[in-house]
């Protein structure tokens, strides 16, 4: 069944979700109160790097299913709406900020009424703090017809569009009632090809839905921090994190997946999502609950630090000193830099006085918008030359099979960190390299 379906807020999420609706068959149009971001998907251009977006929104465009828009008016006879709004971190460095999707749902109650009370489902996917549901409904809700459903996204920057069409589950929250079952199918007919292909989907209660999100980023910034916390234990005994994380993964119950110590987390999600998970907890009277989180925050910052230390121990100074330095994403395949443990490393050497010169596949115009006059070289043997020290941050595969042997007749001293513990210490030893990594012993 083609379905009429908006998805309002087209950033990462929304544009992702907003094509791979389209390719399920419905028709849908997005919106987007930046006009130049609605021009550029109306026009085939993806605003950011992903795998498989770029065809994926293509196809939607020439299928004629697919449309953008800053008009909210042209999303009036939609049957669903989803909600893909941001949630950014708030000034206080620890709450989410819901004013996007206040006025999201504040702009959809004055377009909604022109349905003449006619069913329409309005479907969350943001992270969003345990009670924002209940929120939003009771405003959305006073328009006849209008009805709320979470349903949070878990998609990977990388693997989004994978993610979006093959998820592992489909969570839906929805109080229970009366208008429960007409709601999930609702959703269901939205989501029929991807249940067709077996995913299963829960329904459970709002805040159920709001906390499976919220617990789920938590958990990855857990483990990851837990690794990096042994990597700290390694470092300290002379244990190598790589033979720790490899035997630990083998345990069925622990899980080898986001079990690799390095300079830990960043991006978009983790690092802002247990700090509001931890600030609601806080305004719910549970604090303590999950006053790991801090720890967690404060472990994966001291990565950071420790890299810089590492740095300037290596050179013995870091005023001058020419370094290069691979990676700017948070992560590799992306172009994303927001909270990016390698342009915040990049950063700090050069406040140091360090020379630093930063190279990645993908993400120098955004690194570079990040950190005006920052040094960027795309090429990687060019931003490679003459270094004094060269530090792998982020592990795009092209790093990871750089030859230490003809690496190092381009740098002016071979000596190398690797940040993600991903490169064979034997062979950058054996070709003549100084090699020291994060939780590996010199
Ligand atoms: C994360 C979650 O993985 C998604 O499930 C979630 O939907 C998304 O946030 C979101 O809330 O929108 P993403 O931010 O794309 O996805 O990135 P991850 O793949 O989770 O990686 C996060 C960071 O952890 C990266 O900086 C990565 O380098 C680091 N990481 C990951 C490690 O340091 N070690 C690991 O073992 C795994």
């Amino acid at each position: 069944m083609t379905l009429r379906i908006s998805v309002i807020g087209i950033g990462y999420l929304g544009a992702v979700h907003a094509a791979s609706m389209a390719e399920l068959g419905h028709e849908v149009i997005g919106l987007d109160v930046d006009r130049d971001r609605v021009a550029a998907l109306q026009a085939g251009h993806a605003p950011f790097h992903e795998p498989g977006f770029d065809e994926l929104l293509q196809r939607g465009l020439d299928s004629g299913r697919l449309r953008f828009t800053s008009d909210y008016a042209e999303l009036a006879d939609a049957d669903v709406h989803f909600l893909g709004l941001g949630t950014p971190q708030l000034a206080d460095g620890m709450g989410a900020d819901l004013g996007h999707l206040r006025s999201a749902i504040a702009s959809l109650t004055e377009v909604l009424p022109a349905r003449g009370g006619a069913p329409t489902l309005v479907v969350g996917k943001s992270t969003v703090p345990a009670g924002t549901s209940r929120e939003l409904a009771a405003t959305l809700e006073q328009v006849d017809g209008a009805r709320l459903m979470w349903n949070p996204e878990f998609l990977r920057e990388g693997f989004a569009v994978q993610d979006t069409l093959v998820p592992d589950r489909l969570v839906y929250g929805v109080p229970s009632g009366d208008e429960q079952d007409e709601r999930v199918a609702m959703l269901d007919a939205v989501y029929a090809p991807i249940l067709e292909r077996g995913v299963t989907r829960l329904v459970m209660g709002y805040e159920a839905a709001e906390l499976v999100k919220a617990s789920a980023n938590a958990f990855l910034a857990t483990k990851i921090s837990f690794i990096n916390a042994v990597a700290e234990m390694c470092e300290a005994t002379g244990a190598d994190v790589t033979d720790v994380s490899r035997a630990l993964g083998m345990d069925d119950r622990i899980g080898a997946k986001f079990l690799r110590a390095g300079l830990g987390f960043g991006g978009g999600c983790l690092p802002k999502d247990i700090r509001a998970f931890l600030a609601s907890a806080e305004d719910h009277g549970v604090g303590d609950a999950l006053g790991f989180l801090r720890e967690v925050d404060a472990v994966n910052g001291r990565r950071r630090t420790r890299m810089v230390a590492l740095a300037e121990e290596t050179l013995g100074g870091l005023e001058g000193r020419r370094i290069t330095v691979l990676g700017a994403a948070f992560k590799p395949d992306s172009d994303d830099v927001r909270d990016s443990p390698a342009l915040e490393v990049a950063s700090r050497l050069r406040a140091a006085g360090a020379r630093v010169t930063v190279t990645d596949p993908e993400a120098l115009r955004t690194a570079q918008r990040r950190i005006p006059g920052l040094c960027t070289v795309p090429d990687t043997q060019d931003a490679l030359r003459d270094a004094e020290l060269v530090l792998l941050l982020t592990e795009w595969r092209e790093y990871r099979d750089l030859d230490p042997v003809a690496t190092a007749d381009l740098v002016a001293s071979p000596r190398i960190i690797d940040g993600r513990a991903v490169l064979d210490p034997q062979a950058w030893r054996e070709a003549g390299w100084e090699f020291r990594a994060l939780g590996r012993p010199d």
